[in-house]
């Protein structure tokens, strides 16, 4: 399986091939806001929590991650953005398989111990972090959290590097889901979805 690489950033007001996609010359005439703006308006942007999850060599590595979609029903594809710093992001880059496990409203532990604070008790790396939770392997071997909301093991069809991230398209070979009720992350809190 080989995974197909968009290269960085194109020069200002030059146009950039992205598969078929072509992205106007002119589309860079505005510079993006800071950091820190971008950060303050997104947080107030409910969002899906899950534990990606990758394997090497036996080794069991996983973060805590938030920035996740679809990218096409069909194919079935599930986008997922990686801090290129992240012990995973590597991983995935030569293995080339990984799982997205959503997480349920019971399970804020178990994300919090996929992305340990300096200030945290637990400062669990690796394999350490998969102690706590039922955790098994999808076919391609990536771990796959029972009980779960849903759960998606992928094969990775391409990497877009962009800025301190790389974007990872995962085309979907099992998926699995139940009826409980997602976790989600808003404010830098962890909470619960609430019915009118
Ligand atoms: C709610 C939440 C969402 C996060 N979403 C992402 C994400 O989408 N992508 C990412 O690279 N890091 C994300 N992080 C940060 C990683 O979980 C964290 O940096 C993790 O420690 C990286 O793994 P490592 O410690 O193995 O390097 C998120 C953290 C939290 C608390």
């Amino acid at each position: 399986m080989t995974a197909r690489r968009v290269s960085k950033k194109p020069a200002p007001g030059t146009a950039k091939q992205i598969g078929k996609a072509q992205v106007p010359a002119d589309a860079r005439s505005a510079d993006p806001i800071d950091a820190a703006a971008f950060k303050f308006a997104m947080r107030k942007v409910p969002s899906p929590v899950a534990v990606i999850t990758t394997v090497s060599a036996g080794r069991r590595y996983g973060l805590t991650a938030t920035a996740i979609c679809t990218a096409t029903a069909d194919p079935p594809t599930i986008l997922v953005s990686i801090n290129r710093a992240a012990a995973a992001c590597p991983v995935i880059e030569e293995t080339g398989i990984f799982a997205v496990n959503f997480l349920t409203e019971d399970q804020s532990e178990i994300a919090r111990l996929f992305t340990p604070t300096k200030r945290g008790a637990d400062v669990l790396q690796d394999d350490a972090r998969f102690h706590r939770g039922d955790w098994t392997q999808a076919p391609q071997g990536a771990p796959v959290l029972r009980g779960a909301v849903c759960g998606f093991d992928c094969t990775l069809v391409q990497i877009i590097a962009n800025g301190t991230h790389n974007l990872f398209l995962g085309e979907v070979t099992n998926a699995t889901a139940t009826s409980e009720s997602g976790l989600l992350y808003r404010d830098r809190l962890f909470r619960r979805l609430a019915t009118e």
